[in-house]
């Protein structure tokens, strides 16, 4: 795509689109955003968006939708089985996906949930460059087990690397050799990886990926969630595709796969989700399981009316004024946070901004959740609701023990096409105050602890009065300011 410069020499993301509908948000004092955060155990799932300013807790069910997507809503053939709006979805599929067979589902996890019951077995070893969090529950759920093989370069935050998220092809090889291939259902690679600040893969790491898989005669399963962002960054940073489009990259990293899964909340821009496949076995084992859990195999859980969007949806991932701007204002958002000393995800990834909480709070001690305690602080202090992904997102051992994450990450979504750079800015100002008076942030601890994926109902306490210490001084700087 190309640069549209400015004659100041300023570096900003220019929108490519303009906003045709609008939804008030609320800016409550800091004395409601206290007593939420207490109301909501300290824990950013639980707060309501009366309350929230700008929501950056996730991009997933928040991007903006187009006015094409709006209008598809209202063309909706709702049938049982059959509907045309489900045609047009595989036509979708096949076209930006490549791929000749679908099977929708309510959402993404619920495509994990399917082939975990599929695949996964007692002794299962399912090697993945990183895990996402309900990912792993599934296949934990269902006796399995999970390895992370990703290069140490992935855990640097401060770095330059163009693809963190690649898998480290010398360990996937020892341990398929170790656990046996007949033990290891699948390969699992996640595009743009989530939990590590957003960090793609190359083609040429995926294609690594698929000749040990062919050795082994294991299959390979693409999460591609975030794959049009993936795309995005290969069209950047990966020499051999400088010249190539969206449709190419995509259509090479799915025909690598056996079988791809989506959240739609993410790669459409509406809600649901589908596995695809040009593999007719692998669809036969998976529609057995459709109609028991999510619903007969033309609507899989979904909304008629969603299924339409999402087919425009997924046309839409490929055109690069649209999917370029969300990682485009994080590389800003990036850029300005990382003039300022603050600690964050370099190079700048997809999905959001990836505070690093282990430096900012480097005085609060892993065990007391110090990302945690950032998302906290953030939104007391500004409204600004993150989401933490650090060792709160992290489940126990089968001991009971806790294991802590390698990385602990605030992450600050920005969804595609929802805020303004004014907006950015307010985020970029109010982190840099907190960055200044960081030492005012405490720790965290359990008051309700949910037995799986305990991070979204989870309630906790602080350690310590901070919160009200932290508010009295941003009363102090900021008077009578919101
Ligand atoms: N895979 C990836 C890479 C994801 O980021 C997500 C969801 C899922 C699978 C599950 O999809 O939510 O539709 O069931 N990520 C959201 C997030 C929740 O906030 O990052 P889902």
């Amino acid at each position: 795509m190309q640069e549209i410069k400015f004659f100041s020499g300023e570096n900003i993301p220019l929108e490519l689109h303009k906003v045709r509908i609008v939804q008030k948000l609320n800016l409550v004092p800091i004395e409601r955003r206290l007593e939420a955060l207490y109301e909501g155990g300290f824990n950013t799932f639980r707060l309501t968006t009366r309350d929230v300013f700008l929501d950056m807790l996730t991009d997933s069910g928040t991007n903006a939708m187009s006015d094409n997507q709006l209008a598809a809503m209202m063309q909706a053939d709702d049938a049982y089985a059959g509907s045309q709006s489900y045609m047009r979805l595989e036509k979708a599929v096949q076209d930006v996906l490549g791929k000749k067979y679908l099977l929708p589902v309510h959402q993404g996890r619920a495509a994990e949930n399917i082939i975990s019951i599929a695949y996964v077995r007692k002794g299962s070893l399912v090697p993945m460059n990183y895990h996402f969090t309900t990912a792993m529950a599934h296949i934990t759920d269902k006796g399995g087990q999970i390895a992370e093989l990703l290069y140490d370069e992935a855990y640097v935050v401060n770095s330059d690397h163009p693809f963190k998220g690649n898998m480290n092809l010398e360990k996937l090889d020892e341990v398929i050799r170790n656990h046996g291939p007949k033990n290891v259902p699948f390969i699992r690679m996640e595009a743009s990886t989530n939990l590590i600040g957003g960090q793609p893969f190359s083609v040429q790491n995926m294609r690594d990926v698929r000749a040990i898989a062919d050795k082994y005669g294991i299959r390979v399963v693409l999460d591609c969630s975030l794959l049009g962002e993936n795309a995005y960054l290969v069209l950047q940073r990966e020499p051999e595709f400088a010249d190539s489009d969206m449709k190419t990259v995509i259509h090479t990293f799915t025909s690598l796969a056996d079988l791809c899964y989506f959240s739609a909340r993410k790669i459409s821009s509406s809600r649901g989700g589908g596995m695809c496949t040009d593999n007719p076995d692998i669809i036969k084992e998976l529609e057995a399981l459709v109609p028991l859990y999510e619903g007969f195999t033309t609507y899989g859980g979904i909304s008629i009316r969603e299924i339409e969007a999402m087919a425009v949806g997924l046309y839409e991932t490929l055109d690069l004024t649209m999917i370029s701007q969300s990682p485009q204002y994080i590389k800003y958002l990036v850029g300005e946070l990382d003039k300022k000393g603050i600690p964050v995800i370099k190079p700048a990834g997809v999905l959001g901004v990836h505070v690093d909480a282990m430096q900012v709070c480097a005085h609060i001690p892993q065990t007391e959740y110090p990302a945690g305690a950032l998302a906290a602080a953030l939104f007391l202090i500004s409204g600004v609701r993150g989401m933490e992904r650090g060792s709160i997102s992290n489940q126990r051992d089968e001991y009971g023990n806790e294991t802590y994450a390698d990385m602990e990450l605030l992450r600050l979504a920005v969804p595609r096409r929802v805020f303004t750079l004014s907006q950015i800015k307010y985020v970029e100002d109010r982190l840099h105050w907190l960055y200044e008076n960081r030492e005012l942030i405490g720790g965290l601890r359990f008051v309700y602890e949910p037995p799986v994926l305990r991070f979204f109902m989870g309630g906790l306490e602080p350690t310590t009065d901070w919160p009200q210490k932290l508010m009295a001084k941003f009363k102090a700087d900021f008077g009578e300011s919101l």
